[in-house]
């Protein structure tokens, strides 16, 4: 399917509410809330998770390994009997796109200690692996990549009743997927074990394994925090995990709140259409996922929250943002990785912003479902944006209006969607090839920005794709 952009309309309306368009669950801790409850002993609720390309293989991985659970619409009921009554999978365990999915699984699987290899799609294999083969290594689990270290990845069974070692590590990069594994593997731990980050990643996993019983130390571990963004740009980031002994996990009752990482387009959506006004409510407001809100407000910005409130050890908030002239930043440093799905939206702000806009220290881009510096510059460079790849990041001359025109999504989610984003101010608009990747990680995307007032149509491909 490919989706046709028109430029015009300004954005008005509410999404969540009494509205009937709701903002889908978060990817991040739909992941964690099905792949947690099914390590749990007894029975889960969640609610509001993210049904999606990416969450689909997970829960289909679970019954793999022997988990029962049930989908009634976004109701996921998980029936854990513990990590003790997992099955050793017969042939490889499919993790489709899904970074997330495959790291975490690989945590779990090290601390269930069973044989099982975890393997994914094409693109997914050429993701690096070596980041948590080796501390896992180090903690004593025999697993094995292939020769460049990716996936497939071979778990070899640990012996009964031998723990894992715990450790101190020093992740080399700020990655919550890298950090999580570990959690979960230390789980299985002989005890204490200590990560340390050069940033402060996205916490979910502290922050629900803390709910479900287990004593994990951590910074602003307060399940409200302020949102003062100074507090969450300090370089480094210690998390603590003392393993339960015996591993018992109490079950979830969860609902999850709407995904900031997919609020992102509509709030770029809403900032560069003039006269536009957009609230979306109950998005998750995680410290180390607000990276984009302080970036935006710093160019100039109006974005509002509202009702700030916790739910299930999540800060939870409503965001109102308006229509506004925006200056070209830097960003850099540890921002980065509070703002990292957030580059491809981000871009898109900036290619609407007076002056050069320099994104620095961000070469985490180029291992995500696409090398998001090139193919940020590139398909900006189509629709006639000045965009230059660097070493590690990019720069975006702003300010002239983008003319348009037929873009590649490179296979990822959020490049497709920031890219229709961007016809909804260019000159000429935007066609997105191949554009049902959207649903990945944000179902309904197309009917909740047609809903605020976008020009969008999606028609079926028949013909060749080539521009
Ligand atoms: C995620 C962590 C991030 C992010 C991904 C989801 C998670 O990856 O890009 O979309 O749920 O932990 P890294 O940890 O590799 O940065």
């Amino acid at each position: 399917m490919k989706l046709v952009v028109k430029p015009g309309q300004h954005l008005q309306g509410t999404i969540g509410g009494n509205s009937s368009f709701r903002l889908p669950g978060d990817k991040s801790i739909s992941h964690r809330a099905a792949l947690f409850s099914a390590m749990a002993q007894g029975d889960s609720i969640i609610e509001h998770f993210l049904v999606s390309g990416v969450t689909i293989p997970l829960l289909e991985a679970l019954r793999i390994l022997g988990v029962d659970w049930k989908l009634n619409g976004t109701t996921l009921s998980v029936h854990g009997e513990g990590l003790e009554h997992w099955r050793a999978p017969q042939g490889s365990v499919y993790c489709g796109n899904s970074a997330t999915t495959l790291r975490l699984l690989a945590g779990a699987l090290a601390a269930a200690g069973i044989a099982a290899v975890l393997d994914g799609s094409d693109g997914l294999r050429r993701r690096p692996m070596g980041r948590i083969v080796e501390p896992l290594r180090q903690m004593g689990v025999q697993v094995e990549g292939s020769a460049e270290n990716t996936a497939p990845l071979l778990f070899t069974a640990r012996p009964s009743g031998r723990r894992l070692r715990p450790i101190q590590y020093i992740l080399p990069v700020a990655s919550a997927q890298v950090k999580s594994c570990l959690l979960l593997a230390a789980l299985a731990a002989d005890g204490t074990t200590q990560l340390t980050e050069p940033g402060h990643s996205r916490d979910h996993t502290e922050r629900m394994l803390k709910s479900m019983g287990v004593a994990v130390r951590f910074p602003n571990d307060d399940p409200i925090l302020e949102l003062d963004s100074s507090q969450n740009n300090s370089s480094k980031y210690t998390v603590q995990i003392t393993p339960p002994d015996p591993l018992v996990l109490s079950p979830l009752r969860l609902t999850v709140p709407g995904d900031l990482s997919s609020a992102a387009f509509l709030i770029v959506a809403g900032i560069i259409t003039p006269g536009s006004e957009i609230t979306i409510k109950e998005v998750g407001l995680n410290p180390g996922r607000t990276g984009l809100l302080d970036a935006l407000r710093q160019m100039g910005a109006s974005i509002e929250i509202d009702g700030v409130k916790e739910r299930g050890g999540e800060p939870v908030g409503d965001i109102i943002v308006r229509g506004s002239p925006l200056k070209a930043i830097k960003v850099s440093g540890p921002l980065v990785v509070r703002m990292i799905d957030e580059f491809p939206a981000f871009a898109i702000a900036a290619a609407y912003a007076e002056g050069v806009t320099l994104v620095c220290d961000a070469e985490e881009l180029r291992t995500k479902e696409s090398d998001r510096i090139s193919a940020l510059c590139q398909e900006l460079n189509v629709i006639g944006v000045q965009a230059d790849d660097r070493p590690d990041g990019f720069s975006i001359q702003g300010g002239n209006l983008p003319r348009g025109g037929i873009i590649n999504p490179h296979g990822d989610h959020r490049l497709a969607m920031s890219l229709a984003v961007a016809g909804l101010a260019a000159q000429e608009g935007v066609e997105v090839a191949d554009a049902e990747i959207m649903d990945e990680s944000f179902p309904g995307f197309i009917e909740i920005l047609q809903q605020l007032g976008g020009d969008l149509e999606a028609v079926p491909e028949t013909v060749g794709k080539e521009r």
